[in-house]
């Protein structure tokens, strides 16, 4: 290990599309977790939105909606700093210099990228191919060391390592940059689809059914939770023998993670138990645990000037810490301006 640093947290979720049951397990809870033990940044990524086309009528909302998000789900602004990407010119201009560290032949290996481009990848914008370098800017303006992300993230915080140490390495400024962290397991690290047990739960996933959304009303949850698929037996006594039962795996995953226990805990209960008599349980959790959250999100999300005043209060706050970054960035490159 190098020098040791501050230890620092930063994340982001993009503004498009609803959150879902999935984004508040695996990402928020854990930002409100993680800001009681360290120094925390948490923004909205409307610059990576627009990697792919987005309404400009809608944009701003969509990140209020975000914000709303985090702020329901416990995240505090008097402890955490919540700030939309756009707001911070810092990241744009740390992912230029980055954009000529990292390799053509490293992006190349970027999996997101193959998936969101599918076979037509000439006609994807620029951006959503130097996205990741983008990501690695938004992590190390701020020099961070632990990033909550989902598994689907792993590959871009290898990147951003390896950006790191090129960066330290070619301008000969050993530690200049961290080596940065993900932060992947806990609970709620892989909420899948209520229609296949085997496919994360995702915004894209053209069937409502597939998740809950942070927005769903009682009705909505207890009928998805109703039609969640599964299968004909009861629940075991051991992890052992979910394992092949991936549906079944999934719901006491949800259930264990909503209500902060481990699914062998939730297993000693249950063991022996139908879905018949589960699902109206998990349901009844669902419901208390997020309904609270829903109306938290529509409360902030009626006071949009509040959400406002607590974004650029964040913004400022974060550029306090990344414009030194940069600043010193532009000496070590020597830029004219540097
Ligand atoms: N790519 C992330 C996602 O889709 C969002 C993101 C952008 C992010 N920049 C980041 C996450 C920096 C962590 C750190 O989930």
């Amino acid at each position: 290990m190098t020098t040791p640093r501050h230890p620092r947290v930063l994340s982001g979720v993009q503004p498009t599309g609803a959150l879902h049951l999935g984004n508040y397990l695996g990402a928020l809870v854990k930002f409100t977790r993680l800001q009681h033990e360290m120094e925390t940044f948490i923004f909205v990524a409307d610059l990576h939105a627009i990697t792919q086309w987005q309404d400009p009528k809608l944009l701003k909302s969509q990140v209020r909606e975000i914000a709303a998000a985090y702020l329901a789900a416990g995240l505090d602004p008097k402890i955490a700093t919540i700030f939309p990407q756009s707001a911070v010119p810092e990241h744009a201009e740390l992912a230029w210099v980055f954009n000529c560290v990292a390799r053509l032949g490293w992006l190349d290996r970027m999996t997101q990228f193959k998936d969101k481009a599918g076979k037509h990848k000439e006609r994807e914008s620029v951006g959503l191919y130097t996205y990741p370098v983008l990501q690695a800017a938004d992590i190390l303006i701020y020099k961070a060391t632990h990033v909550p992300v989902g598994e689907d993230q792993k590959q871009h915080l290898e990147l951003t390592r390896d950006i790191a140490q090129k960066f330290n390495h070619d301008f000969d400024v050993p530690d200049f940059f961290p080596q940065p962290e993900a932060v992947i397991e806990g609970p709620g690290a892989r909420i899948m689809s209520l229609r296949d047990g085997t496919s994360k739960m995702s915004k894209s996933d053209p069937s409502d059914y597939s998740r809950i959304n942070l927005t769903d009303d009682a009705d909505a949850i207890l009928q998805k939770v109703r039609k969640a698929r599964t299968d004909p037996e009861p629940l075991p006594e051991t992890l052992e023998e979910l394992k092949a039962r991936p549906e079944a795996q999934n719901l006491v995953g949800i259930y264990a993670a909503l209500d902060g226990r481990t699914s062998a805990d939730v297993l000693t209960e249950f063991a022996g138990v139908g879905f018949g008599t589960f699902k109206p349980r998990l349901a009844d959790l669902a419901v208390a645990k997020l309904g609270p959250v829903g109306e938290a999100m529509r409360r902030y999300m009626s006071d949009p000037a509040e959400i406002d005043r607590i974004l650029t209060a964040g913004a400022a706050r974060a550029r306090e810490v990344a414009a030194p970054t940069l600043a010193e960035v532009k000496s070590i490159v020597g830029y004219w301006a540097g």
